[in-house]
């Protein structure tokens, strides 16, 4: 099938990348020139795992072209899917311009039938908004589908290629049979397609985030209330995980969730179901909780030196907000470091994505903060650590370390919710 992604970032490229790797014939589509020059011309600007490959290769075997045209991408299209961004308004509601802008763009030039779908994530009622937007510029026959992504960056070719489901929120019969016909191929292991309406395609992705980000605050809540009463979070995690109703996904306590996605996809649930005249109590709780949790390991950090950090350099491992992305936006790594500088201390930051030094970064700290769990952090070289780090200190803010061990090694440990 010939399809446009409209917005080539995180979802826009690994979507289009993976449909040209079924047989389709795709045109990646971004008012960000200089973006577009960089992919035609073969250079991945994202980090994410297993990518580059495919993108490569379908480049190079014609089915995978980018422009910034969007005469060549409509006329091009039988399918356009939007993937652009919906970032949070000042209210925290979700920002559907630069999706109601496309589709106004889309629509001047359409000359026969297109389907399109919005995969960006967007709140109740915006496949109607679409609908009207193309009305206004286009009289003939056409198709809008709300077809949400699940995509996780860091795992995102792998999760597009075998989704653990894919929701189609369509209104006809011919764009079922296109959209459902595309996602064949992903799904030949078994995993569902699940047609409905497209409110409630919209309203699952919102309430999928809104669910997973209040299982995380919850956990924080209860590693807050180990410390008080001193439990180890990780053995009631443990203990907790093995009932089969809840599961061992998504209960780890840390220094709070970030990334682009559940952070503005918590504070848009609340202010979408605000318009219906709804509180929704848990997840703008599940909100307020991890704000507090991104600052959890700071008076950790004062009371250890006796007050004070000034003057002190902290080294942070990770930045992004997750381990193998290259993303940082809304990471808690981030929010931290603002903190740590606001305390007057210095900062010296390493994250495996974005530099390769890891002396540099501990050469004459005083602390060592883990903020991102990624893989090469977990078994480090503890004594050349010691010998770096001006007084060996580690505060493990995604619990990754052995305290009894770092301990046994002299070493002063803090982690989360753990005695
Ligand atoms: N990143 C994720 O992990 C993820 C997962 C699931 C859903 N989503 C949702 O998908 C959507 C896109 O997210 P993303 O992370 O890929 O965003 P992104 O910021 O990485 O990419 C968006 C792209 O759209 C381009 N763009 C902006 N306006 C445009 C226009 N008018 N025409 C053409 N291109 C335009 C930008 O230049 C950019 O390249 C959001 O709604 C997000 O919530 C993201």
């Amino acid at each position: 099938m010939r399809i446009t992604v409209v917005g080539t970032g995180y979802v826009g490229l690994v979507a289009g990348t993976c449909f040209a790797e079924t047989g389709n014939d795709v045109i990646g589509l971004d008012v960000d020139a200089a973006k577009v020059e960089r992919l035609t011309r073969g250079e991945m600007p994202i980090f994410e795992p297993g990518l580059v490959d495919l993108f490569s290769r379908n480049l190079r075997e014609g089915r995978l072209r980018f422009t910034t045209n969007y005469d060549d991408a409509v006329k091009h299209a039988q399918i356009l899917f939007l993937c652009l961004p919906t970032p949070p308004t000042e209210d925290g509601s979700a920002d559907t311009r630069y999706v109601l802008a496309a589709t106004r763009e889309i629509a001047k030039r359409m000359d026969g039938y297109r389907l399109i779908v919005s995969k960006s994530t967007v709140p109740i009622g915006t496949n109607k908004e679409i609908t009207a937007e193309v009305k206004k510029h286009y009289s003939g026959e056409f198709g809008v589908a709300a077809n949400p992504e699940f995509l996780k960056e860091g795992t995102a070719v792998e999760d597009f290629l075998k989704p653990d489901r894919v929701v189609l929120g369509v209104t006809d019969k011919r764009s079922w049979e296109l959209l459902s016909a595309i996602y064949e191929p992903f799904v030949r292991t078994g995993a569902p397609i699940l047609r409905m309406d497209p409110a409630s395609a919209e309203l699952t992705k919102y309430a999928a985030n809104g669910f997973l980000a209040t299982k995380i605050s919850f956990m924080n809540e209860i590693a807050r209330l180990c410390e008080k009463a001193g439990a180890d979070v990780d053995l009631v995690r443990t203990g907790m995980s093995k009932d089969a109703r809840i599961g061992s996904a998504f209960l780890f306590p840390g220094i709070g969730y970030g990334g682009s996605c559940f952070p503005k996809d918590t504070r848009a649930l609340v202010q979408s179901a605000r318009k219906f005249n709804l509180d929704m109590k848990i997840v703008d709780s599940a909100e307020q909780v991890n704000e507090s949790q991104k600052h959890i390991l700071l008076p950790k950090l004062l009371s250890h030196f006796g007050g004070s950090i000034a003057g002190k350099t902290i080294a942070i491992w990770g930045l992004a907000f997750k381990p193998r992305t290259d993303d940082i936006r809304e990471a808690p790594a981030l929010a931290l470091i603002e903190k740590i500088l606001a305390q007057k201390a210095k900062v010296r930051a390493f994250d495996p994505e974005a530099m390769a030094n890891v002396k540099k970064l501990l050469g004459g700290a005083d602390a060592m903060v883990l903020a991102t769990e990624w893989n090469e952090f977990r078994m480090p070289d503890w004594d050349r650590i010691k010998g770096l780090l001006r007084t060996p200190v580690v505060f493990d803010g995604r619990n990754i370390y052995r305290p009894d061990f770092l301990r046994e090694q002299s070493f002063t440990y803090y982690g989360i919710g753990k005695p």
